[in-house]
């Protein structure tokens, strides 16, 4: 049978990846494929060094493989915007499939994308844009096909994992371990967006449309970075039995879908809580299953190509059953519009709280009769000893459940107490039981 033939558009990190892994993988790829797959054609603004281009065609101009009437199926990996977009349009117009590891490209005009790729009958898959290596659209998407999903939860930047196990681990500085994290390749190209939990909330927002069968909503997502999180909070959360991640979070409520990405004390004994370094892992918990792990490596060349080479091989085997609309690509056949994406003051969470008070009596009479007001419970409390009598002491509180809007407002009220000293740290707590 003739070979399938792949055009890849960017030699970076995932492009040079995924074309190692189909040249020293071929024979195998094609026992599971029932097909040859071959790398016919490689778009790349400026030539690289170190590949096998044996039998390849090289072109400067990217848009040149989408336009190629050899190519079968083009991988698009180049990353960004504008240009991705084009390329991705440029490629269906000319009937081919695509293949992408761009969650902000998904994320952020997925809805646009699958509704040009039905049009022409070809696939779009993306199984590399969220958590790397491991296959988490496939499951989500396919082998939950028969549940109610109830929520996800997820570390889902290996990049902002890397560096709070690292800060934490080994006492390094923010900015050296971002350095490396470069270095080795799984960064952002702007790393702020990793940072910042713009990288994450991408693939949440993906992670939550297959989830609850709606369509793709990135602009009513709540986003809160890691900046923000000092070496004090991570030891007053250990001290309590509980560690900072930077989760994504999705959740079906009676008022509709929390969608949010922000760090989150979670108890230490949860396997979330162990997952270290570059790794990324995914709770999914479905009515009919209950929760399911799904862990491995969220970043680097060969595991996200391994996610990139797995959709190649679903579109071979979709080409030899005439059959490209099997599974849809959002995972539902129709769409539910009628629910809502909550703000994020109307979720509801348990906190830990940092605030700097002054040292005198009635401080703590006057916060608990703030929390009071607002019907906020107090799971635990430690006021740490002041340097000097009369001086400044921290107090870290863990609120039970409550409201966010309720939340803001006794923070907003705390915060105007003359023995308040500057601004209350909040971070949510979660504590990923049923
Ligand atoms: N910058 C991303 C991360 C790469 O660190 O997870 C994989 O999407």
């Amino acid at each position: 049978m003739k070979p399938v033939n792949v055009g890849i558009c960017g030699l970076g990190t995932v492009g040079g990846g995924t074309f190692n892994v189909l040249k020293r993988n071929a024979d195998e790829i094609a026992r599971r494929a029932g097909r040859e797959i071959r790398v016919s054609h490689v778009g790349m603004r400026q030539t690289k060094e170190g590949f096998d281009f044996d039998g390849c065609t090289i072109s400067n101009d990217i848009f040149a493989v989408a336009r190629d009437p050899d190519v079968d199926v083009v991988c698009e990996m180049i990353g960004g915007y504008d240009t991705a977009f084009e390329l991705v349009m440029t490629a269906i117009e000319n009937g081919k499939h695509v293949v992408t590891a761009n969650k902000a490209l998904i994320a952020e005009r997925g809805n646009e994308i699958f509704a040009a790729a039905k049009a022409k009958s070809v696939m779009v898959v993306y199984e590399a844009a969220v958590a790397g290596g491991i296959p988490i659209i496939k499951a989500v998407r396919e082998g939950f096909a028969g549940n109610k999903v109830n929520w996800l939860a997820g570390i889902i930047n290996g990049t902002g994992n890397f560096i709070l196990t690292e800060m934490r681990d080994k006492g390094r500085s923010f900015e050296d371990v971002l350095k490396e994290a470069q270095e080795l390749g799984y960064a952002e190209a702007d790393p702020t967006f990793d940072v910042e939990g713009i990288d994450a909330c991408h693939k949440l927002t993906i992670l939550s449309s297959i989830a609850f069968g709606t369509p793709l909503a990135f602009d009513k997502a709540y986003t809160e970075g890691i900046s923000r999180i000092t070496a004090q909070d991570v030891t007053y959360a250990e001290e309590l039995g509980y560690r900072i991640k930077h989760l994504g979070i999705s959740k079906r409520t009676d008022k509709g879908i929390e969608l949010r990405v922000h760090p989150t004390l979670i108890p230490e004994t949860r396997l979330l809580a162990n997952v270290d370094g570059v790794m990324n892992a995914v709770v999914v918990h479905g009515d009919a299953v209950g929760p399911t792990l799904h862990y491995g490596a969220g970043a680097g060349a060969e595991p996200t190509a391994s996610a990139v080479v797995a959709d190649i091989v679903d579109v071979v085997r979709a080409l030899e059953l005439n059959d490209v609309q099997r599974v849809p690509p959002l995972a539902f056949h129709t769409q539910q519009t009628d629910i809502d994406i909550l703000p994020i003051d109307q979720i509801e969470s348990a906190y830990y709280l940092r605030l700097e008070v002054e040292d005198r009596a009635g401080v703590m009479a006057d916060i608990a009769r703030i929390l009071g007001e607002q019907d906020i419970s107090m799971e635990a409390i430690i006021q740490k000893e002041p340097q000097e009598i009369g001086g400044e002491v921290s107090v870290i509180l863990l609120t039970r459940k409550v409201l966010e809007s309720s939340l803001n407002q006794a923070i907003a009220d705390i915060e105007a107490l003359s023995s308040t000293l500057g601004k209350i740290t909040r971070i949510r707590v979660e504590t990923l039981k049923d």
